[in-house]
């Protein structure tokens, strides 16, 4: 199949500057909800991007936890690439897509640690094996093979006799703040709708970019 055709026509819906509310995170709240509702499994998947040490850009899918006036809340090892790349330069990007939907959201802000508390409930709201996985993975180290983990995997389970591990200080929650949200709406004859909101002292400014 030849890549050039695949191409489809963006009709579903429209965003409009009269309709959107004045705060990006309501709008963002809408839009999460019809997601989910569209697609539970996978709504909350998003692709973040950290500034590497190397200096090029890295992106990853991470699971999104929460989010509220405060900001998009998941988790991971703080040791792994991510986690590194961020305590060097906090700047993230966020990038949400919901074919179904034929919408996107990109947003930029600056991560920071979540506090403990907030890490031990969530580590300790997922299931058991979980909670051993991200024990004994020492997540983006080098391996020497499958073997070795699953090997660490059940020595731990052995070890803990069904108690629950602690959850390791390198394990835990980043909060990331937001200074720019774009909501981009599919449209006919590739018109795209995008509104941007960028952070302007304590309002956020509002403006449609061509597509
Ligand atoms: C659907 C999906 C969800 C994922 N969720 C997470 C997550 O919430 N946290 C996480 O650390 N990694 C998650 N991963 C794995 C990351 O994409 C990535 O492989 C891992 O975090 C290591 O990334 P890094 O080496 O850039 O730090 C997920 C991957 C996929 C495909």
């Amino acid at each position: 199949m030849e890549l050039e055709s695949v191409r489809r026509e963006y009709k579903r819906a429209e965003l409009s500057e009269t309709d959107i509310e004045k705060q990006p995170i309501l709008l963002f709240e809408k839009w999460m909800k019809e997601a989910l509702a569209s697609n539970p499994n996978d709504a909350t998947s998003v692709a973040l991007t950290t500034i590497g040490m190397d200096g090029f850009p890295q992106s990853r899918i991470v699971l999104l936890k929460n989010y509220s006036d405060e900001g998009f809340v998941f988790f991971t090892n703080y040791h792994s690439q991510k986690g590194r790349a961020i305590e060097n330069d906090a700047r993230v990007g966020m990038h949400f897509f919901w074919p179904e939907l034929e919408r996107q959201v990109r947003i930029s802000g600056l991560a920071k640690k979540t506090n403990k508390d907030v890490s031990d409930e969530y580590f300790h709201s997922r299931p058991f094996d979980s909670q051993v996985a991200a024990a004994i993975s020492g997540q983006s180290t080098e391996v020497a093979n499958r073997a070795f983990l699953e090997n660490k995997f059940q020595e731990l389970k052995n070890e803990l006799h069904g108690k629950y591990p602690e959850r390791p200080k390198n394990w835990g929650g980043y909060l990331v703040k937001p200074v720019k949200f774009e909501f981009w709406q599919g449209r006919e004859n590739r018109l795209h709708d995008r509104i941007v909101f960028e952070k302007e002292s304590d309002t956020w400014e509002i403006k449609r970019l061509a597509p």
